[in-house]
């Protein structure tokens, strides 16, 4: 895609530099400027809610919650058994079943709540907090304090009274980093702590997509800022108007709803933009497969490729078998799903999609999907997307439509 247009890298420069002087473009230093006291304070109350709870419940809606999940569930630690404090997520939907079924969990184990709000105001995770905190007050009474931990705004909002009433545990969703860019702060980093992910190497990952992708010298040779132009490029001059991020493993499910929401609400304005999709195959292949392959032609697709995950199940040998399958006996699952993947590339490819496909090695790693890889991944698609947007000619920092169905919703509520 790269070799059909032209890029221009004095454009891509001043923009980047206009991303690092926004007011909302602090999640621009986090790789590489994080403060160390910061990151012993996030380790400190970690370990605190690791040596008294089962859970951490993070309360938390859109980009408040869906990169700590996005990250807990790559890494495959919510079915992990090392994993001594796993992660329920609450608060960002209005069902009471689901709300039930988080209570139903905690019932006779140990829990904390985390409830991240840079507003302070957002009814979702406001109402499962309510309904949690008198949980946990019923549960241990005064002690109930100590198992409270609110990431908000610094200085004002409902919550920062509140912290400031009670005296309990805060960390700050930093002024200058809206939600959807907030994984790599406290916002993301401390419930993943919690988790056991080691949060350094995930800022250390961003830090070397930073690095390679974005310094001066290296943006002629950038994926990132090639991606960037070119998603551009096919919206603009190609009529694609949708994007389906596309990977063949499940667990990346809440890394899509981490990207879609970034790009929905970053470029999604003024009546444009880019609709963001996914997909996970081979499971998709069997059911959006075929309009991928033969439906309209205003999408283009972003493929995930990562080192195929060590001890992999192996296809066994059979004797006798009748099942048509003795050509892959002793062939491992992941040479299979790699096949797999590039043989959709190309079928999408003849089928006339635009493909890119952005492949992200780690060798060390034993499952492909490492702290590393998704630190990377993270940086890569929220500077490619603050790009993108600004390509665009909109902000990508605001979400002033987000407001407009909480205006008639509070009114039929009689707020
Ligand atoms: O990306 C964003 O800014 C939004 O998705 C917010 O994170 C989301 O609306 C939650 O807002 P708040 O943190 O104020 O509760």
């Amino acid at each position: 895609m790269k070799d059909n247009i032209d890029l221009d890298y004095n454009l891509a420069e001043e923009i980047i530099n206009d991303i690092k002087e926004d007011p909302m473009g602090d999640w621009f230093s986090l790789p590489d400027n994080f403060s160390n006291s910061e990151l012993e304070r996030i380790k400190t109350v970690a370990k605190k809610v690791q040596d008294n709870s089962d859970y951490l419940v993070c309360i938390g809606i859109g980009g408040s919650y869906l990169g700590a999940r996005a990250v807990y569930e790559a890494l495959g630690l919510d079915d992990d058994e090392k994993t001594k404090t796993k992660l329920l997520f609450a608060g960002n939907n209005l069902s009471s079943r689901e709300l039930k079924k988080i209570l139903k969990k905690l019932d006779g184990k140990d829990f904390s709540l985390n409830i991240i709000s840079k507003s302070g105001t957002t009814l979702e995770p406001a109402i499962a907090f309510r309904i949690l905190k008198q949980e946990l007050i019923k549960r241990y009474g005064a002690e109930a304090k100590s198992r409270i931990i609110i990431t908000t705004d610094p200085e004002q909002g409902a919550l920062r009274e509140l912290v400031n009433k009670e005296g309990y545990d805060s960390f700050d969703v930093p002024l200058g980093i809206g939600g959807r860019y907030s994984v790599l702060s406290s916002v993301g980093l401390f419930p993943l702590a919690v988790a056991g992910v080691d949060i350094e190497k995930l800022l250390s990952g961003a830090e070397e997509c930073k690095d390679t992708q974005l310094s001066p010298d290296s943006l002629e040779t950038s994926m990132l800022v090639a991606y960037a132009f070119s998603r551009f490029y096919l919206y603009d001059e190609c009529d694609c108007d949708v994007e389906v991020l596309a990977s063949f493993e499940p667990s990346l499910i809440y890394f899509n709803e981490w990207w879609k929401q970034l790009f929905g609400e970053s470029e999604g304005k003024n009546k444009q933009g880019i609709f963001p999709a996914s997909v996970i195959y081979s499971t998709d292949l069997h059911s959006l497969g075929q309009y991928m392959q033969e439906g309209r032609r205003n999408i283009f697709e972003t493929f995930l490729r990562f080192s195929p995950e060590k001890n992999s199940l192996i296809v066994p040998a059979e004797k006798n078998s009748i099942d048509g399958l003795d050509y892959l006996a002793n062939v491992p699952m992941t040479e299979i799903s790699e096949k797999a993947l590039s043989a959709t590339i190309k079928a999408h490819d003849a089928g006339g999609i635009s493909t890119f496909e952005i492949e992200i090695l780690d060798s060390e790693s034993e499952t492909g999907l490492s702290e590393r890889v998704l630190g990377y991944l993270i940086f890569f698609f929220e500077a490619a997307c603050a790009i993108s947007a600004l390509l665009h000619g909109v902000d990508p920092f605001d979400q002033p439509g987000v407001e407009k169905y909480k205006k008639e919703m509070y009114k039929l509520l009689g707020k």
